[in-house]
């Protein structure tokens, strides 16, 4: 299980942490220079950019939106333009930083569907891929998503859940759909803002899925995410711990 890339999921209920540790996961794996990581957030309520500390100018939603017009326009048709075109869009999209690039899906303006950026965005995560060594997708709360296999070429399914039974029971059910939808090679749940070890033992003991690891509830991170500031840095900080031993134990095995 060594192939590259390998590209992780963050997915679950809403509110549970998805996006704070999508970000934290992307700092600790950018950390070594000769990686290359690309971050996605794949949530159309945006997020992803803010404690990663980058400004986002054009999104999957722009792409598709401009792709539109250039067919409309009469631009040059035919599979084979279309790709170019949109790996001249993915260019400019593509934010990047040394040895790690951004991509958002956006949020479709008026009251188009997310369905159509959505398939988009699976053909782009199909396109760019290999490319990276690893890529993090932060996802859209839910099933959906995995539902409709934007998340098909998905290595590895990271589970996110806070104390509730709803957040365990939204992760149960991912981890179900993805069986029958996409082909992961592994799957786990990481439990997030924890009170203590007591805590976590009470869930393990109605847990079924393997288990990734634990978060505590941390101060700073609601802090930085009330003011907006950059996750980086707690990089060498003991945040970090659980999620060396997840990219450890659970990512790079
Ligand atoms: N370990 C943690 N300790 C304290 N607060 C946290 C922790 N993880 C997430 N949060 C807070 O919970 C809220 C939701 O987190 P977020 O990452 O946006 O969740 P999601 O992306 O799943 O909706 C944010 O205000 C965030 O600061
Ligand atoms: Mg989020």
């Amino acid at each position: 299980m060594t192939d590259f890339p390998k590209i992780i999921a963050v997915c679950g209920k809403g509110g549970v942490g998805k996006t704070s540790i999508s970000a934290l996961l992307t700092i600790l794996l950018s950390e070594v220079k000769t990686r290359k990581v690309l971050a996605i957030d794949a949530d159309p309520a945006v997020g992803l950019s803010l404690p990663l500390g980058i400004e986002v100018k054009k999104t999957v939603d722009h792409i598709r939106n401009d792709l539109i017009r250039s067919i409309e326009s009469g631009e040059k048709s035919g599979k084979e333009a279309l790709l170019n075109r949109l790996d001249y869009e993915l260019f400019e999209a593509l934010e990047e930083k040394d040895n790690l690039a951004f991509l958002a899906i956006g949020r479709p303006e008026g009251d188009g569907c997310y369905c159509q950026v959505n398939s988009l965005l699976r053909e782009i995560i199909q396109n760019v891929a290999g490319k990276f060594d690893f890529v993090v997708i932060d996802g859209e709360a839910g099933i959906e998503q995995i539902n409709r296999r934007v998340m098909e070429m998905v290595t590895h399914l990271f589970l996110v859940t806070d104390s509730s039974i709803k957040g365990q029971n939204v992760a149960t059910i991912i981890e179900k759909v993805a069986r029958n939808k996409i082909r992961f090679q592994k799957a786990g749940v990481f439990y997030n803002r924890m009170q203590n070890e007591e805590e976590v033992k009470q869930l393990l003991k109605r847990n079924e899925l393997p288990v990734i690891g634990w978060m505590p509830e941390n101060q700073a991170i609601r802090k930085y995410d009330r003011e907006g500031k950059s996750f980086f840095s707690f990089q060498d900080s003991n945040i970090m711990t659980p999620l060396k031993q997840a990219v450890q134990g659970f990512i790079h095995e």
